[in-house]
């Protein structure tokens, strides 16, 4: 059985619509990431899945039950908002009792609920403590713990990490892909943090323009872009996207043609491309790489050279003011100014229709 179920949600603020007909299930115990730019509507989501909002239209199901019409506090969802606050004058412990208090839980029951939400969140030593007394990231885990201890069935995150610094970010990551081992729920995360969702989420689902726009693992988002926008919101840099023709030919796989005269021979199966002008290729910094074996090289001039470390990203422009994106091992000389040959690697290229859908190569 779905976990969370939704069918068709429409929302609205005044005349302006901010979900269209999203619908969507998850499976029980999923870890689903919400991906997507600012003002996307994910905390609209959000609040419309735990009952903050009141959706225009659509049904909202948890575990079999239709929640939409019931109160916050009947469905069975826990929500972390995006800019939680922790009572300043209440203890962790008291902090962690208030809701189910409020709930009327039995006093042993709130006790051996908070017991066990501080043992998997590691905060058994601070539960006598004020807010004020913990750091960021401790007090991130308390208002995690708040949410633990009211046992739901489905926990909403609304970026739990976005106000840490970087490195107890990454902790914090860590304990959160810990927690979903432990914790019986699903859960949906809000983040703009591509890697954030690709580290934890089972799915990812990227958010857009209102509507969904693709469901998926995060190596199939990555990998197999539905789309424009998906392609280049996921990945960093982002794909580069250029004009591309079919070129002429009878292989069971396409050939595109780029300025230049350049031909990249990809693993796009050639009938499933729609008819009609306007094919992008999308290539990935990784498919485009500084050298001039192999026949599907193109000249470029270097706009700006960024170290990594392991690896050098260039980004470039064509003759014809096409930007490009591509990369050079770690202690590459290249510079800014240069002219380089750039090698294309036709394997893992992506092409794009004129309507944005995308189409990859074959799955093996
Ligand atoms: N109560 C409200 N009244 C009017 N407009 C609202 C209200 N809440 C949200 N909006 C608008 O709805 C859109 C979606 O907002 P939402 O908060 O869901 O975005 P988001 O994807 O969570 O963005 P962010 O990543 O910045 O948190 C935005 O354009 C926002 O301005
Ligand atoms: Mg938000």
């Amino acid at each position: 059985m779905a976990s969370l179920q939704l069918i068709g949600v429409r929302k609205s603020f005044g005349t302006t619509p901010v979900l269209d007909d999203v619908s969507l299930a998850l499976e029980s115990r999923e870890f689903v990431a919400f991906l997507g730019p600012s003002g996307s509507g994910k905390s609209t989501l959000l609040r419309i899945i735990a009952g903050l909002e009141r959706a225009d239209a659509g049904e909202v199901w948890l575990e079999g039950r239709r929640i939409d019409p019931l109160p916050p506090g009947d469905r069975g969802v826990a929500m972390v908002f995006q800019h939680y606050a922790l009572y300043p004058h209440m203890s962790v412990r008291e902090n962690m009792a208030f809701g189910l208090r409020n709930a009327r839980v039995a006093a042993d029951e709130i006790e051996r609920r908070i017991a066990a939400a501080a043992q998997v969140l590691e905060i058994d030593p601070l539960l006598d403590r004020k807010p004020g007394q913990l750091s960021g990231g401790q007090r991130q885990r308390v208002a995690i713990g708040r949410a633990l201890v009211k046992e739901p069935k489905l926990f909403l995150l609304d970026e739990p990490l976005s106000n840490l610094d970087a490195a107890l970010r990454l902790r914090t990551r860590v304990e959160l892909a810990q927690l979903k081992q432990r914790v019986d729920a699903a859960v949906i995360m809000v983040t703009h943090d591509q890697a954030e969702a690709m580290t934890l989420a089972d799915r990812i689902v990227v958010m857009n323009d209102r509507r969904i726009q693709q469901v998926g693992p995060p190596m199939e988002i990555y990998s197999r872009p539905a789309n424009v926008f998906v392609a280049q919101f996921v990945g960093s840099p982002a794909m580069t996207l250029m004009p591309a023709e079919l070129a002429n030919g009878k292989g069971v796989l396409a050939t595109l043609k780029l300025g230049g005269n350049s031909l990249v021979e990809t693993r796009v199966p050639r009938a499933i491309l729609p008819d009609g002008d306007g094919l992008r290729i999308g290539l990935r910094p990784e498919a485009v790489r500084v050298g001039s074996r192999g026949k599907s090289t193109i000249k470029a001039k270097v706009e700006l050279v960024e170290r990594l470390g392991e690896r050098t990203l260039i980004y470039a422009r064509l003759a014809e003011g096409q930007p490009i994106t591509g990369e050079d091992h770690g202690d590459s000389s290249v510079t800014i100014g240069d002219e380089v040959s750039l090698q294309i690697d036709g394997a893992t290229a992506h092409i794009f229709g004129a309507d944005g859908a995308g189409y990859h190569r074959a799955q093996t």
